[in-house]
């Protein structure tokens, strides 16, 4: 297999596993971070999130020489392929993607890329982000010659994250023209560093950039609806009296359906699924679309009253939650991880406190595979109240 010399940009849940994971497939790596905290703790062979497998990867890629961390885009500027794992969060004042990172990383490195005099240089971007972005960013990269961007969006879950980005289900390529040779070129690219991964018959598709973008808004906002649906469903079964576990099985066995995601609980959270719908939504409403992805304003409304729910569960078993002392157990978002970005036990755990209860969380320190009230990292929400905590009140 040919090495090729890559970058990663962004070296966060993705980024991180992202470069690790190619340094695996063989190539020679530097993953660049504008946290200088975040790449003294990857540089020393530590992860700074809790990932399955993650570790392991990361040290045969520092041991091997193959990988290395900076914050200096000169670093960077040899890279024939860099990847863009940037973060797109929900804005401060509105439902759309903030686009600034993407945008900063891209100028930074458009002003190192000269260096390369023109050899043929490949971006690819990896974060989830609206239709139009890909064709916006390739804007600002047009004056440099040599350069190509192409979009190949990310469908990790994070708990699988290694395994999903060395066997991904399938790989979804977006270029600027399906039809144009510089696109046959990228795509030759690419291909080549996804080799070992190819030969292993993954699935990949070539399309243009706004159906590549389209693909992962679609995925994640099909698994939130999915989500949102059967707990809307045990809505019903609620007042009804029907066990909502009873419905799912049942019609999780039809093919058609499939049992995935149909499990009825405190919904979805994290740093994806919840700002993803939003940002398609907010981008259908600027293609003048809205009506057509209205439903995932919903979709939303009845994620958000699961964890009301939950609250008002525990009202009703204990009554006033005033003075009350209840633990939540687990920060996370969802198993096998330590994320906890809009993590809806965090929420749950905030709503409690609001409502008087004497709250505290437990966290699973690192490399323990389960919580234990003996080992694990506690703290209580009447002393330091996360940040999600004080944007709530
Ligand atoms: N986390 C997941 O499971 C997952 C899965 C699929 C897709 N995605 C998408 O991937 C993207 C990244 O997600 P994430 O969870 O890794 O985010 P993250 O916030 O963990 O990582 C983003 C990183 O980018 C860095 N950064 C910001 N500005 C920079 C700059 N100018 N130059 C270099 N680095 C800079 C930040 O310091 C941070 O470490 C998002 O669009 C997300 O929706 C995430």
């Amino acid at each position: 297999m040919k090495t090729t010399k890559i970058s990663v940009i962004g070296v966060g849940y993705l980024g991180a596993v992202h470069a690790a994971a190619m340094a695996d497939l063989g190539h020679d790596v530097v993953g660049l971070d504008i946290d200088a905290e975040r790449i003294a703790t990857l540089q020393a062979g530590r992860a700074p999130f809790h990932e399955p497998g993650f570790e392991d990867i990361l040290a045969r890629g520092l041991d091997a020489d193959l990988l290395r961390f900076t914050t200096d885009y000169a670093d960077i500027a040899d890279a024939d392929v860099h990847f863009l794992g940037l973060g797109t969060p929900q804005q401060a004042d509105g439902f759309g993607a903030d686009l600034s990172y993407l945008e900063a990383a891209v100028d930074a490195l458009a002003e190192v890329l000269p260096a390369r005099g023109g050899a043929p240089t490949l971006v690819v971007g990896k974060s989830t982000v609206p239709a139009g972005t890909a064709r916006m960013l390739a804007g600002r990269l047009e004056q440099v010659e040599g350069v190509t961007l192409m979009w190949n969006p990310e469908f990790l879950r994070e708990g699988f994250a290694v395994k999903d980005t060395l066997d991904p289900d399938r790989l979804v390529y977006g270029v600027h023209d399906t039809e144009d040779p510089v696109a046959a070129q990228a795509v030759a690219m690419l291909d080549a560093v996804y080799a070992r991964i190819l030969e292993r018959e993954a699935p990949r598709l070539v399309m243009g950039y706004e159906a590549a973008e389209l693909v992962k808004a679609s995925a994640n906002a099909f698994l939130a609806t999915k989500i949102s649906f059967i707990n809307a469903v045990a809505e019903m079964c609620e007042v009804t009296g029907a066990d909502v576990t009873d419905v799912a099985r049942a019609i999780g066995m039809d093919d058609r359906i499939g049992a995935k995601f149909l499990r009825a609980g405190v919904g979805f959270g994290g740093g994806c699924l919840p700002k993803d719908i939003r940002a398609f939504l907010a981008s259908a409403e600027e293609n003048g679309v809205g009506e057509a992805l209205g439903f995932l304003r919903e979709v939303d409304a009845v994620n958000e009253r699961r964890r009301a729910r939950v609250v008002a569960l525990a009202g009703e078993m204990l009554g006033d939650l005033a003075g009350r002392r209840v633990t939540v157990l687990g920060a996370a978002f969802k198993p096998l991880s330590d994320d906890t970005r809009d993590s809806p036990a965090l929420d749950v755990a905030c709503r409690l406190r609001a409502a008087g209860a004497l709250v505290t969380v437990t966290r699973t320190p690192r490399r323990c595979g389960t919580p234990s009230a003996a080992s694990a990292d506690w703290w209580s929400s009447s002393r330091t109240p996360p940040r999600h905590c004080a944007e709530r009140s």
